[in-house]
């Protein structure tokens, strides 16, 4: 006999007695936002609390795997949810609540105004079953209570946190998550979990620096024991995500190059070949992507840390080739606390090769060492000058004192 749907599709995990995880494991999934590879597919968590008199839940999934969410909660046994909280409108954690408010008629959706007004706008939720929350207001379940904290820009302005004191639980959606399916419910392996939340940082988080510091402050200073986000495995080590954090978001550099390049005709590939050893042997550690085959969210994480990032490109139709000035928006849309910049590449007759990447930067507070472009394949005197801007870079490496070593 073939099982039946609601007999294979569940799966619930009891945090603490009455908080149980109901989300769904998206293993499949790889590119999100159209943009971002997932490499290890996602998740969306979403979270139910069974109070003495009230049942709460915190975020919906994807539209593409709302019966699983709505499987797991008829496993559960759950007749009628009180409380929807959207902490985020993004259609991740959205896009399957539509079909949520049919299954549970009197739930009503609770959030920041502006996560309200998306989500109407989006056509999620009408109007008549939205209810604001304030920053700090607390709604009673029972025994328990929910906190909500109002935390904007991480990624986007409708963001709220939900804290649950009684469990010393918060809740953090995007913030601090992770694009990580795995079977692990907490955060056991950590490295591994150190290396995808990284790289979520990187690609979500990391433009947000000055709302991130703002917002760990007022984690600090609360009794947290679970972290629980809407992306990825739970912290029951609060620290170690809160510590990566602070440090990624600080202004603190590493001493490394992220050296990007593109090359038709192998000229700008033979001077970042170069300019790669003359690094190294400087003492600089160099991530090098070749715009060709590479993949945007390593390429992210790499902007992390990195204290210097060097473009390589060739001229062509009288500006910079297509690869690097994308990657060039990338990093600007990206915002990383980067401090030094340079062009290298290769040109026939002339063109604003130079000018378009540097304008296509405006938002990164850079300061630009000297280019080294070579008229077709580079000579002597060309590698000279990539060795003089690889001096360069350790000189300034070294006066903010991240090179070690002499
Ligand atoms: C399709 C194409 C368009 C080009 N347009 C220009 C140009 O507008 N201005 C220029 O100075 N060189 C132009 N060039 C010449 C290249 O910049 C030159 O060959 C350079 O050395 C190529 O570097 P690469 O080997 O790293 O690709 C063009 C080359 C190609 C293939
Ligand atoms: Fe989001
Ligand atoms: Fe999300």
């Amino acid at each position: 006999m073939i099982a039946k749907r609601d007999e294979f599709m569940s799966l619930t995990r009891e945090i603490k007695p009455g908080v149980f995880w109901v989300g769904a494991i998206d293993w499949d999934r790889r590119l999100f936002d159209a943009l971002i590879p997932l490499p290890e597919g996602t998740s969306y968590n979403s979270y139910l609390i069974r109070g003495s008199e009230r049942t709460a839940l915190i975020d919906a999934v994807d539209e593409s795997k709302i019966d699983v969410l709505l499987d797991n909660l008829r496993s559960m046994n759950i007749l009628t949810i009180d409380y929807i909280i959207a902490q985020h409108a993004e259609q991740d954690h959205s896009g399957g609540l539509k079909k949520l408010l049919e299954a549970y008629p009197s739930a009503r959706v609770l959030g920041s105004p502006k996560c309200l007004d998306l989500l109407v706008q989006f056509d999620l939720v009408s109007k008549d079953r939205v209810q604001e929350v304030k920053d700090g207001e607390k709604i009673a379940l029972g025994e328990r209570s929910l906190q909500f904290i109002h935390a904007p820009w991480v990624h986007w302005p409708d963001t709220i946190f939900t804290y649950l004191a009684e469990d010393r639980i918060l809740f953090t959606c995007d913030f601090l998550g992770s694009h990580l399916a795995m079977s692990d419910l907490f955060a056991v392996d950590e490295p591994e979990v150190y290396r995808m939340a990284k790289r979520y940082y990187a690609e979500i988080m990391m433009p947000f620096r000055v709302s991130i510091n703002r917002h760990l402050t007022r984690i600090r200073d609360m009794t947290v024991e679970i972290i629980a986000p809407s992306h990825g495995p739970l912290y029951d080590r609060p620290g170690f995500i809160l510590d990566a954090y602070a440090e990624w978001a600080s202004d603190r550099v590493k001493n490394q190059v992220v050296l990007v390049y593109v090359s038709m005709h192998g000229s700008t590939r033979i001077m970042a070949d170069h300019f790669v050893d003359a690094l190294i042997s400087r003492g600089v550690e160099v991530k090098r992507f070749d715009l060709t085959n590479y993949d945007v969210g390593e390429l992210a994480e790499s902007l992390v840390d990195a204290a210097t990032v060097i473009i390589g490109t060739p001229t062509i139709l009288a500006g910079a080739h297509p690869l690097a000035l994308y990657a060039a928006i990338l990093a600007n849309a990206l915002r990383p606390k980067t401090r030094y910049a340079s062009i290298i590449g290769s040109f026939g007759w002339g063109g604003k090769m130079l000018e378009q990447i540097t304008e296509a930067l405006p938002n990164l507070k850079l300061q630009f060492l000297d280019p080294v472009v070579a008229r077709g394949l580079p000579k002597e005197a060309d590698l000279r000058s990539l060795d003089r801007l690889a001096d360069e870079v350790a000189t300034m490496h070294r006066n903010i004192g991240i090179i070690k070593t002499h």
